[in-house]
């Protein structure tokens, strides 16, 4: 099986970069698709840049160009729950979109608003957190709200609380489980928090980008160590 591994950002994706063998390039549609192997997996790593619309089309790209087995997107996020904060870890139990008519995406295709983990990736992802040396970060299992916005306002955040009670926000992991969703391909996002998606988030972003990005990378390589 071919591991799909999208992050929205260089820095989402510098550390499994570090760790991959065997590397070919090829660009699709402006995108840089990087297969090779990391710790013995066959893996394609994409920089998707940010956003619901890029996500999406490199999710396709993964689908139907390299035949991937399974979907993980790894970053960061802004936290908006309360038993959590900055550099704890959501693995997506549920992701929605939170700028985007439900009602409309039960209608039309993909028929659903709400996008489930795939139950043995969160398996695969507890047991590698139970293996990470030294872990001093807290994680859940939780919902993921998505949408082409950087959440750094107090009343955007409150209103996305209150429409779709999630425990973090980011821009691609929905449109990444829709696409894998439609071609029924398993699905995990994992998100590091960064920030709170307040009035601080852009400073606590610049501060925690990294090491939050680390740490979810962290985490895929490890569940990668543990797959059979
Ligand atoms: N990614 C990291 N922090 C975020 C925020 N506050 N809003 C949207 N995406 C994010």
């Amino acid at each position: 099986m071919t591991w799909g591994i999208i992050g929205a950002m260089p820095s989402e994706i510098a550390l499994l970069e570090t760790q991959m063998s065997n590397v070919k390039k090829e660009t699709i549609s402006g995108l840089s698709y990087q297969s090779g192997t990391i710790r013995g997996k066959d893996v394609v790593l994409c920089c998707s840049e940010i956003g619901k619309v890029n996500a999406a089309m490199c999710a396709q790209t993964l689908a139907l160009r390299y035949n991937v087995g399974c979907m993980i997107n790894t970053g960061v996020a802004g936290c908006t729950c309360e038993d959590l904060g900055v550099l704890d870890l959501v693995l997506s139990r549920d992701l929605v979109f939170h700028d985007y008519d439900w009602k409309l995406q039960e209608k039309y295709h993909p028929h659903t608003s709400r996008f489930p983990g795939d139950p043995k990736l969160i398996e695969l992802a507890k047991k590698a957190l139970e293996q990470i040396p030294g872990r001093d970060y807290q994680y859940k299992l939780g919902r993921i709200a998505t949408g082409d916005v950087f959440v750094d306002d107090e009343d955007l955040r409150r209103s996305i609380i209150e429409r779709t009670e999630p425990d973090c926000v980011e821009m691609e992991g929905a449109a990444i489980a829709l696409v894998a969703y439609s071609n029924q391909i398993p699905c995990l996002v994992i998100r590091c928090m960064s920030d709170n998606a307040n009035g601080d988030a852009g400073m606590s972003f610049d501060t925690f980008e990294k090491i939050a990005a680390d740490h979810s990378a962290k985490l895929l390589l490890s569940m990668l160590e543990l797959a059979e």
